[in-house]
Formats: structure tokens, sequence, C-alpha cells
């Protein structure tokens, strides 16, 4: 039994992926007459004459379809190019024909590193003041397991840094005890490591600060901390707070990827959301007006008429996520010049295009991936309110 692949369909019905994964759940719910078969769980369009004239029929059915109803047809918006990189762009598509998603670590590039300044200036993270807390609190704890010499300085890495104010009372509480060299941001926005530096040269007008543009989920940086161990010679404290990891698609390979970058003498500060009711049902954050501006800036370049679609905000406990959509108000045509070439891709009135997923987790779930990742937890709290853990780490030495 010969099937043909969904890529194979767009490109020689010239249609886009997203138009053949439509087919076939219509299909599926006899609205057309695709002939289906399952192969390794994935349902595909038999290769065969009859299905051969029904995509001709859909095609031109589409056509027709097209011309009576509103469709917007749109360009995205050349501020795209000059924030994202091709790589990053190609990346948004695949993610919106595949998943009906936009990653919402895109949603801190450009403008909005601004609105996430402004939203965490209103402090509407209630755990963030609880997790600082904690952290100044294991000081002495974080030292002692570094096993630092009396007076051995050591140097900060702030992983997603955001605009630095988290991280602030904690660079306070630890140059109280120790000498710190230099303080090292890591962030996937530009313009969100020039808010962190401002913020923090402000604050530390004598502290060196690094800044580096880089997605935890693509590449390790490795090259970049072990440069500076090399120059400095010191123990790295690394942080990468405000539950970014409850966001990642693949938290494994990202704590890999921090872990790379380790020594034996590195620990790593984590922080992350638990599998509880509170967090499943208190959404105030993620409703908050700033948080919303900054969830709806990357669909508002790519054209869709935000303000038109409706918006929901769904918890699943049962597959442990809060998840935020909007529901398309029309048929969307999208195009982008990619590498000289035009690319156009759809999108369709009712489907829902998913802007922010947030996955809690229990602390078996966060121990078994750190242990996938080569990281040993050496200590794990909870913080008061119990709605997140801090873990501390360091590499697994065998
Ligand atoms: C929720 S904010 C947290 C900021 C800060 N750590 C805090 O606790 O306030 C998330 C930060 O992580 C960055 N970020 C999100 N996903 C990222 C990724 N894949 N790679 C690099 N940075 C990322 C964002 O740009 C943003 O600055």
């Amino acid at each position: 039994m010969y099937t043909i692949k969904n890529s194979d369909i767009a490109k020689r019905y010239n249609v886009s992926n997203s138009t053949v994964t439509r087919w076939i759940s219509l299909a599926e719910e006899g609205k057309n007459n695709l002939q289906l078969y399952k192969v390794k769980g994935k349902v595909r369009i038999l290769d065969n004459a009859y299905n051969h004239a029904e995509i001709a029929r859909l095609v031109q059915e589409g056509k027709k379809y097209r011309s009576n109803i509103v469709c917007k047809r749109v360009s995205a918006q050349k501020e795209l190019y000059d924030l994202l990189s091709e790589e990053d762009i190609i990346d948004i598509i695949r993610d919106i024909e595949q998943r009906k998603t936009i990653n919402s670590k895109y949603a801190y590039i450009g403008e909005g590193a601004k609105l996430w300044d402004q939203a965490f200036s209103l402090d509407l993270r209630q755990s963030s003041s609880e997790t600082v807390r904690l952290i100044q609190e294991l000081t002495g704890f974080l030292f002692y397991t570094m096993a630092l010499k009396p007076e051995e300085p050591i140097n900060i890495v702030d992983l997603g840094s955001g605009n630095g104010m988290a991280i602030k009372p904690i660079i306070q509480k630890l140059m109280e005890e120790r000498v710190i060299k230099k303080y090292i941001a890591l962030d996937i926005s530009k313009q969100v490591t020039q808010i962190t530096r401002q913020n923090i040269s402000r604050s530390f007008p004598s502290l060196e600060i690094l800044t580096y543009q880089r997605d935890f989920e693509k590449s390790n940086f490795t090259k970049i901390i072990l440069e500076n161990k090399a120059i400095d010679d010191v123990p790295n404290l690394i942080f990468h707070l405000g539950n970014i990891l409850c966001q990642y698609k693949d938290r494994v390979r990202v704590l890999k990827n921090i872990q790379n970058g380790m020594s034996a003498e590195d620990l790593l500060v984590i922080d992350f959301l638990l599998d509880n009711e509170d967090n499943y049902f208190n959404l105030a954050y993620s409703k908050s007006d700033l948080v919303n501006k900054l969830h709806l800036w990357i669909p508002r370049m790519l054209g869709i008429d935000v303000t038109k679609c409706e918006q929901k905000i769904e918890s699943e406990p049962k597959f442990g996520f809060n998840i935020k959509y909007l529901i398309l108000d029309k048929d969307y045509e999208i195009s982008f010049d990619l590498f000289g070439k035009r690319r156009v891709f759809e999108l369709f009135s009712g489907e829902k295009l998913i802007l922010w997923k947030r996955n809690l987790l229990t602390l078996e779930t966060f121990l078994d991936e750190a242990d996938r990742a080569d990281l040993q937890v050496v200590n794990l709290s909870i913080e008061k309110n119990g709605n997140s853990a801090l873990a501390i780490c360091r590499i697994k030495t065998t």
C-alpha cells in the first residue's frame, strides 16, 4: 500500500502543508472523499488515481471558496526580518504549520523586550520575590557546595535575564559575601540584554557586564562560558530563573545545553512551576494586559487581526499544562520573503493558534529530566506558597 508524504502533495499541487493537514482532518470527519491509511501512527493519503482526482477537486474547490469568502492576504512586516534570522523565521513558519503554535520565546524580541520590562516593573509574577528570598537564604549553602576558598571570587551567569530585575537583589546579597568578577547575561533577545545591561550597570556601576544573544533551545553556549572561565579562572554560579524551564518544548535538551557549559565546580540554580491546583487555576499573570500584549506582538507582526480573534486560556491538568490561544476570525494567507523566494502559508478561520504554553512539572519529572541531562540535584526546595520549586544542580561525576 503506497502513501504520499504531505509535503510532496503540497509541492505537487502548489498548496501549503497546513492545507494538506486540513484535508486529512476533514477526510477523517467524512467531509471529503480522500482515502487514508495509517502508517506508524501517522495518517497519510493513499497514492492512487482516485485520491489524485479528489485532490484536484479539493484544489479547485479551495480556489472557488477563497474567492467567495473573506481571506486576508498579508505579508510579514519588515521589522520581523530585521529582528530575526531567516532560520528563526522558518522555525516560526514550521511551528505554525505543524503545531499551530507560535513559540512564546520570540515574544521578547524587539518591542517585546520593552513590554516585558513594563510587565515586570508591575511585579505581576507573585512567585519571583519568594524565589529571590529563597536563594538569598541559600547563599551559604551555594558557596559551601562550590567549595570556594576564602576570598575566592565568582562569575554570575544569568540565562534568560529578562530586564535583570530578578537577579539584582541576588547579586546584591552575593556581593556582600564575595567578589563578583563578571556578570554574564545571555538571552534570545538582543533588546532584552540591552535593558539588562542598563539596569544592572545602574545598580552596580563597577561590575563588569557581558551580554550575549543565544537561543538555549537551539544552541549550546559552552564556548562563551568556558572562554570566560579560561580568562577569569573562577567558578560560575549559573542562574536560570523565572520558570523559563516550563516553556520549553524539549527541556532535557536545554538542560543538556546548560550542562555542557558547566565545570565540576560550577552550580546551576533553576526554578520551575509545580503541578498543583493553584498553578492550573490562578492564571492572573497570563491574563494581565501587558503580558497579553507581549503574547500578541508576534501574531500582530504576521498581520493577524488579533483584536478580532477570540482569545482563550485553558488549563489541562490531565496533560500537565496551561495554554493560551487565539481562535482565528477569518482565513489568512501570510507571505514571507525568504532566501529571495516568496513563501505563502495559510491559516483558516476557526483554527486555534497557540501563543503560550506553560508546562507544570512534578518533582519526579524534574529529577528524571535533570538526571537525563547529566545533572545532579544537590538541593531541591519548595517555596513557601507551594507553587514553585528551586533546584541547585552540579554536573554528574562518575
Ligand atoms: C519570563 S522571562 C524571565 C526573566 C528573568 N530571568 C526573571 O526571572 O525575571 C524569560 C526570559 O528568558 C528569555 N528566553 C525565553 N526563551 C529563551 C530561549 N529559548 N533562549 C534564550 N532566552 C530565552 C526571554 O527573552 C526572557 O528574557
